[in-house]
């Protein structure tokens, strides 16, 4: 708390609230006393002014289009750190050092493998059933399987099923992908690295070895650490709402799952690679840009625009250099990738773009690289929630160990009907 307080001249008389102030980014005014001392409530759908929470993970200046893990830009730790590095620095709060990083790959290596009878689960699934259907119902039911880590009370536990869901995500991805292909589940192999591993059980088959090519080991590496945080987004506010209630750490990450499924949210990377595909070739783009700033048109430019970002968001500058490093070296020439390029020079010299600060979000390239490793569109966001899950699990333990934690419990105004008397059916 600092000396500094906010005013609010309400019917004439003044009423003083206190400031709060974090370490970097706006000063936040505490106005949990409003409603009791003025029997008014704030309004603010979609939360564009409220901070819900205090939280030392992750920190973003959308207007410089800054990401910082714990203190870290997102670039270095993209560039040189392991998935493993971040998702212990995201729980943690430091990087690891060698030791504490051996300790922590192991720990998340003996939690890989799934229930034996989880695989029944999955047979009971159409076979084109949406891999994040799948993985809706699987993490949840993860809670039916693992009752001896869903004692939210206890440390412990907490930090069991942390480890659990981050080391069993890449098994339940790779498993929803594998049934939909019709070919048999592969085994975790702990003697890969965490996306080594989770390429083989996407790509391998029990019949052959599977050599984990280095330089998609690379890019996944980079695409899982570009998608582990975000702050306080839809999906990790629905992780700390759901748990705000006391449910079970796999509940709440299967809530944060469906959220994420929407096309505003993960589902752009799916959304973004089909408009790129539709779009077809560089010639078409005004086309879709005059569509896309038509206000009678609901169509948007997948992967642009951002409601914290508003300059470039600087996931997607590595993931722009990602897709051109791993197209060059898979020597793979994808015209989606040109269409994608020119649309982005052209939006940005777009007054209507630059004028609303609509830049390329993580979602506008993704698709891309995704597309070049081989992933089917429909696993795309599959991915986003397998990174997702560490930022999920960390917030999730903070909210969990936050003193001042509630069960969140918005308020509204209410529009509707006044009290009116029952009618009768026949009166009616
Ligand atoms: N194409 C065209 N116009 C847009 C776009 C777009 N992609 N995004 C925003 N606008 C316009 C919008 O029409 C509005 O115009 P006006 O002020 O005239 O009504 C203005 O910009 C502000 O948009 P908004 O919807 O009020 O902004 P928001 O903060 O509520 O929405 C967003 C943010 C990400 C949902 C939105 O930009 C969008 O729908 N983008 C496309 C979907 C997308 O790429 N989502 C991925 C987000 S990043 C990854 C993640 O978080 O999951």
């Amino acid at each position: 708390m600092t000396d500094k307080t906010a005013s609010f001249g309400i019917d004439g008389s003044d009423r003083t609230y206190p400031v709060m102030e974090g370490s970097v980014g706006p000063d936040v005014v505490d106005i949990r006393k409003f409603y009791g001392d003025t029997g008014l409530f704030t309004y603010d759908p979609g939360f564009t002014s409220t901070a819900s929470c205090q939280s030392a993970i992750t920190f973003i200046d959308g207007d410089k289009g800054i990401l910082l893990h714990r203190g870290y830009p997102i670039d270095q730790l993209a560039e040189q750190s392991t998935f493993m590095e971040v998702a212990y620095l995201l729980l943690h709060g430091d990087l690891p050092n060698q030791a504490e990083l051996s300790e922590f790959d192991y720990t998340i290596s003996r939690h890989t493998m799934l229930h034996e009878q989880l695989a029944t689960f999955y047979r009971g699934f159409r076979r084109d059933a949406h891999p994040m259907a799948i993985m809706c119902g699987v993490v949840g039911a993860l809670s039916a399987f693992y009752h001896d880590s869903t004692d939210i009370t206890d440390p412990q536990q907490r930090l069991i099923a942390s480890h659990r869901l981050i080391a069993k995500m890449p098994t339940i991805a790779a498993m929803a992908h594998k049934y939909s292909v019709g070919q048999p589940f592969l085994y975790p192999d702990n003697s890969l690295s965490y996306t080594g591993n989770f390429l083989r059980m996407t790509f391998g088959v029990p019949a052959e070895p599977y050599e984990v090519n280095p330089i998609i080991e690379n890019a996944m590496r980079r695409i899982f650490i570009l998608h582990a945080d975000h702050e306080q987004n839809a999906s990790t506010s629905t992780v700390r709402l759901a748990g705000s209630s006391g449910a079970n750490p796999f509940a709440c990450i299967a809530a944060g799952i469906a959220c994420l499924w929407g096309p505003a949210h993960g589902g752009a990377n799916e959304a973004a690679l089909n408009m790129l595909r539709e779009i077809g070739n560089v010639k078409r783009i005004p086309e879709y840009i005059a569509r896309a700033k038509d206000k009678n048109d609901p169509f948007r430019l997948m992967g642009f625009g951002h409601r914290v970002y508003k300059n470039y968001d600087p996931r997607a500058k590595v993931m722009q250099q990602t897709a051109d490093e791993v197209l060059k070296e898979l020597n793979i020439s994808d015209p989606v990738l040109d269409v994608a390029k020119e649309l982005e020079h052209i939006a940005l010299h777009d007054e209507y773009f630059v004028e609303k600060k609509l830049y390329p979000n993580v979602d506008f390239y993704s698709g891309v690289i995704l597309n070049a490793i081989g992933f089917p569109t429909e696993m795309f966001t599959a991915l986003f929630a397998l990174a997702r899950t560490v930022g999920w699990v960390a917030q999730w333990n903070e909210m969990i160990s936050d003193p001042e934690q509630k069960i969140g419990r918005p308020r509204q105004l209410y529009v509707g009907a006044t009290a009116r008397d029952y009618v009768p059916l026949d009166q009616r």
